[in-house]
């Protein structure tokens, strides 16, 4: 049967469009970082996929409905029954986004010098374990690094490395293992269940908690019921219950699969657990039963939940991302494959060959995709994930070059995304046009939502 999308448009926002010349202006001010463009000077958003979606007139409607009274407000009650549909742990506490919850549960979980093994840590995980005087590392399984191959599952974790290090020296510091679904750092790929399966029993051999990290649990839940074999009849919500069932407890920003503007969630099964978590959440994010949300976002996000684990939904934002990998094949230009469901990642590297890694090739993509169409992308290369010495020279590069398209849900449409195509055989016709670019400031976490860069030609290096 062919692909019906199942929902329309009924606001609509106008985006701007620009010339180039404004656009050239307002990448100079911006310091050549994409994050600082005004989003009036954007025309296609395609920076993030969190908090960035259009609402149903339904989520709408319980947004009206909201009770922003203190405690256990009618709000929280909704807002908790939609988590439970999904998550068969017994305590769970709303927090104002992902982030806060790594920052609770990693801080009662992880003590000082311990580590946190992870498929790959999200960037603000690393961060908040790195706050916490903790260590992370990403053991990524060996098919994700062939960023050509079609392995159904390049989201998993590598089992042997898990076992290796587990029994060797540093074993006994492994505080946490980690399973983000799906892997954002690593092309968006899913993990699957066998994988799963397997991670769970280690960390219960060596009594070691499993935690997910599941921001995106509603497309992992699809990508495994379209790939998995043995979950084909499966619904995406039985799927994802499935998934947490291996695990003890989880982290979620509700900015993606929870279709919200903002908000997150922890829950665990510890009781013990749960106490020192609910002790660290009214201290700094507020009253166990809204954690830093407001009543609206609760209802959001209580019915965003329901609406991101439809069958139709999902097969369509499949469909998106595999037509707008389409559109960057046509152009020719590489992407990691398979495409996954959030976004659809650049292999900058082959785009721009005549660019080294210490030149950020992957960034002078970003900045050559807002220069020439408007449209905004997250560098995934050596500027966000490199090691630099203290002039910010590149010592140490990213495995890869990548740029992140991040699709918001439900907000663009086919001529948009084949409108990204256009714009990408202008670069690949003539990509020497596109030079490297050099840090002139850089902060020493989280860089590349801060530094300034410039390009090379404009300082003669
Ligand atoms: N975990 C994953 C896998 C994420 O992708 C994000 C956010 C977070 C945790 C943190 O959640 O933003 O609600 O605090 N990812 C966004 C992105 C920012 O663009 O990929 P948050």
């Amino acid at each position: 049967m062919p692909q019906l999308r199942p929902y329309v448009a009924a606001v609509v926002r106008p985006i701007p469009v620009t010339t180039r010349d404004e656009r050239i202006a307002a990448l100079d001010d911006a310091g050549h970082n994409p994050f600082y463009i005004p989003a009036t000077m954007v025309s296609i958003d395609l920076l993030s996929d969190s908090g960035t979606g259009a609402l149903s007139q339904q989520q709408q409607a319980w947004a009206a409905l909201a009770d922003e009274r203190y405690a256990f407000a009618e709000s929280f009650t909704r807002f908790d029954h939609a988590v439970r549909e999904i998550v068969p742990y017994p305590y769970v506490f709303p927090v104002h986004q992902g982030r806060a919850a790594e920052r609770v549960l990693c801080g009662s979980l992880l003590s000082r010098g311990q580590i946190s093994v992870s498929n790959t840590h999200f960037d603000t995980t690393s961060a908040n374990i790195a706050l916490l005087g903790c260590y992370s590392v990403d053991l990524p399984c060996p098919e994700a690094v062939d960023l050509d191959s079609d392995h159904p599952f390049k989201g998993n974790i590598d089992l042997d490395g898990l076992n290796t290090l587990l029994r060797g020296p540093d074993g006994p510091r492994v505080g946490q293992i980690l399973i983000t679904m799906t892997n954002n750092g690593m092309g968006g790929q899913p993990v699957s269940m066998s994988n799963l399966d397997a991670v769970s029993q280690i960390a219960r051999d060596h009594g070691i908690p499993l935690i997910l990290d599941a921001a995106r649990m509603a497309e992992n839940a699809w990508l495994v019921r379209r790939r998995e074999a043995g979950y084909e009849d499966w619904t995406p919500r039985d799927i994802a219950r499935r998934a947490f069932e291996f695990a003890d407890g989880c982290v979620a920003s509700l900015k993606k699969d929870g279709l919200g503007h903002a908000g997150g969630f922890l829950a665990v099964r510890d009781e013990s657990l749960a106490q020192q978590c609910e002790a660290t959440i009214t201290a700094t994010e507020g009253h166990r039963t809204y954690g830093g949300m407001a009543g609206h976002s609760l209802e959001v996000v209580a019915q965003g939940l329901r609406e991101a684990f439809d069958p139709h939904y999902l097969a369509d934002r499949e469909t998106d991302a595999a037509y707008l990998a389409e559109q960057i094949h046509a152009a020719g230009v590489d992407t990691v494959r398979p495409a996954g469901m959030h976004a659809v990642y650049l292999n900058a590297s082959r785009v721009l060959p005549h660019l080294q890694p210490h030149h950020f090739p992957a960034h002078a993509l970003a900045c050559a995709l807002y220069r020439e169409g408007g449209i905004r992308a997250a560098e995934m290369g050596s500027l966000y994930l490199g090691g630099l010495d203290e002039h910010n020279n590149l010592v140490t590069p990213a495995p890869f070059e990548l740029v992140r398209l991040a699709l918001p849900r439900r907000v663009y449409d086919h001529s948009h995304l084949e409108y990204i195509g256009e714009i990408l055989v202008d670069i690949a016709k003539n990509p020497e046009r596109v030079t490297g670019y050099q840090i002139v400031e850089a902060p020493r976490i989280l860089r590349h939502f801060k530094c300034v860069t410039a390009p090379l030609d404009q300082h003669g290096a």
